[in-house]
């Protein structure tokens, strides 16, 4: 079955830009991403769009779609009633190259300030032991498919630009709440604390817990109970208690 859809696309630069009207084809079975590559492919030509799979797997088809952060890919019109306008906006956090690309270099930026795993030292290739419960634990966070969907959404830096430089989002909050969670990494034999290092330097407590991270992340990846809750938990153990730090010390030798 198909019907005539309508639908607002935001077309512009970053000089600024609007909506346009469209009504567009729609079939059966389809998302907003066939929508979007009718739309290029008979009334917009150079509609600008960035996707890669069509399977929620790159992270590239991240939109703004009736408000909501979503994967254009993975949201079919289905869930929409057939008279009702669908509008697509690019992700609002991030600047706008054109139509519904945005500029997502905040998010290699944070990526590229955390510290990486440490290996430890005294363990060689092929010695590496873990309990199931600890590859698990990293294994849900490792299904993130960076679509930075919820970095866009956190009110954080949503709606405060100015909190970008001290604030790493939660995708990047995660990463270091896994790697401080990992049995065998050896980052404070280095010297280096993770959880103080995420509380000071990358903004862990501009985290007031508001949960739109996950409520948004297509991986249904839980955030803030089992990465942003867990590594506040340990930073304020850290910090208000310091025969915990010397405890964890003790135990690692
Ligand atoms: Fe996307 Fe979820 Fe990864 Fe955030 S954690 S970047 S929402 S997959
Ligand atoms: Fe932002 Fe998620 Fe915390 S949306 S405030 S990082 S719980
Ligand atoms: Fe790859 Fe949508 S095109 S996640």
């Amino acid at each position: 079955m198909s019907y005539t859809g309508r639908f607002k696309v935001w077309r512009g630069d970053a000089g600024g830009g609007e909506l346009q009207d469209f009504e567009v084809e729609v079939n059966e079975g389809e998302v907003v991403l066939d929508i979007i590559h009718r739309l290029q492919a008979t009334q917009a030509h150079d509609l600008a769009v960035r996707w890669n799979c069509k399977a929620g797997k790159c992270g590239s088809c991240s939109a703004e779609i009736n408000g909501r952060p979503r994967l254009m890919c993975m949201t079919r019109m289905s869930v929409f009633d057939e008279s009702e306008t669908v509008t697509v906006t690019p992700m609002r956090t991030f600047p706008v190259v054109r139509d519904l690309v945005t500029d997502v270099s905040f998010n290699y930026t944070k990526a590229r300030e955390i510290p990486s795993f440490v290996p430890p030292p005294r363990l060689g290739p092929g010695e590496y032991r873990m309990q199931q419960e600890d590859v698990e634990r990293s294994q849900e966070f490792r299904k993130c498919i960076e679509c930075f969907l919820c970095q866009n959404v956190c009110h954080v830096v949503r709606d405060h630009e100015e909190n970008k430089t001290a604030f790493a989002g939660p995708r990047f909050l995660m990463r270091m709440a896994e790697l401080d969670m990992h049995p065998l990494d050896a980052a404070e034999e280095t010297g280096l604390d993770r959880k103080t290092t995420a509380q000071d330097e990358h903004g862990l407590g501009y985290c007031n817990i508001t949960k739109c991270c996950t409520e948004v992340c297509p991986e249904h990846i839980k955030i803030t109970d089992n990465a942003l809750i867990p590594l506040k938990e340990r930073a304020a153990d850290r910090k208000y208690d310091p025969l915990v730090w010397l405890g964890s010390v003790i135990r690692r030798r």
